[in-house]
């Protein structure tokens, strides 16, 4: 690999993105859209943005550029068909970006069994159905990024279950890298914080809400808030040829949060 190469270009790979309606999924579709990349895309939500994003034949070998589907992660049914017709239609996937997940703010003690049981589903069940079912259809090589969080990393208190589960997938991580080295699969993370989404700001105002005790990072050390952007590159990055020796590893898109530790700037 040389500068030459252009190693941070995706041309010819296919991606599937899940939870890509909105947010770091949306951005990271459009940035690896942008890069070359066929992108897979899934979400139970129908946003405009996604809306956008018909499905297109513009490849000259008539595999498809964009391919939507509106689904829950957490339904294996539709997770499995929806895999077979990426495979179907593009031959292969390359590149997994596990982003869907996210929580609601409550205390483990108000969180019921059947509660704990969707935040199991939505941030820890659905990465490893995905892996499972995507892999196979990796023959090549390739690369699987999942989105944990700072919270994979410290407490949480209000998201302990939503925390439990990224840090759970912040390990699956690393032994994936080691299972999946040998057919040529990187497995990396990236852990964001303070990146404005809408999913971000909704559990923002649910603090509020529930007056919990707690309080999350007002400011990240950089002193500004990033955006679903810069998760979306720093993906970009771990999913090419740039990144080919990384594996196992998580990358801090926080502005420095997870640095910090109990640090914080007073203005
Ligand atoms: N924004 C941040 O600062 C931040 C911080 C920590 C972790 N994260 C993680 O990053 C990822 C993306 O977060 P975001 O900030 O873009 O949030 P967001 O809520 O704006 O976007 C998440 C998207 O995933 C979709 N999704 C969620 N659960 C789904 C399900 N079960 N089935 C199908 N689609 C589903 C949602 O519909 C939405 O479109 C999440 O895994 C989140 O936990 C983000």
């Amino acid at each position: 690999m040389t500068t030459e190469d252009e190693p941070l270009r995706l041309d010819g790979r296919v991606a599937i993105i899940t939870g890509a309606a909105r947010g770091i999924g949306d951005a990271t579709a459009r940035a690896f859209a942008l890069c070359g990349a066929t992108v897979a895309l899934c979400d139970r939500l129908e946003t405009e943005t996604f809306h956008g994003y018909e499905d297109t034949v513009s490849h000259e070998d008539g595999t498809p550029r964009t391919l939507r589907r509106v689904l829950d992660v957490r339904d294996g049914e539709a997770v499995a068909g929806f895999v077979d017709e990426v495979a179907a239609a593009c031959g292969r996937v390359d590149i997994l970006v596990n982003n869907a997940g996210g929580t609601f703010a409550a205390p483990l003690l108000g969180t019921s069994e059947s509660a704990e049981e969707r935040l199991v589903a939505e941030n820890f069940s659905q990465v490893t159905r995905l892996v499972r079912l995507v892999v196979p259809h990796m023959p090549h090589g390739g690369a699987i990024i999942n989105v944990t969080s700072v919270e994979a990393h410290q407490a949480a208190p209000g998201f302990a279950i939503y925390a439990a589960m990224k840090a759970a997938v912040e390990n699956l991580t690393k032994s994936l890298a080691l299972e999946l080295a040998e057919s040529g699969i990187r497995v990396n993370a990236i852990a964001p914080d303070a990146l404005s989404s809408a999913g971000e700001r909704e559990t923002r105002e649910q603090f509020l809400v529930h007056e919990m005790p707690f309080d999350p990072v007002h400011m990240p050390p950089l002193g500004f808030f990033g955006s679903p952007d810069d998760a979306a590159w720093a993906t970009v990055f771990l999913a090419s040829d740039a990144a080919r020796f990384i594996t196992g590893t998580t990358l801090h898109v926080d502005g420095g949060t997870h640095a910090a530790g109990g640090w914080r700037r007073r203005n």
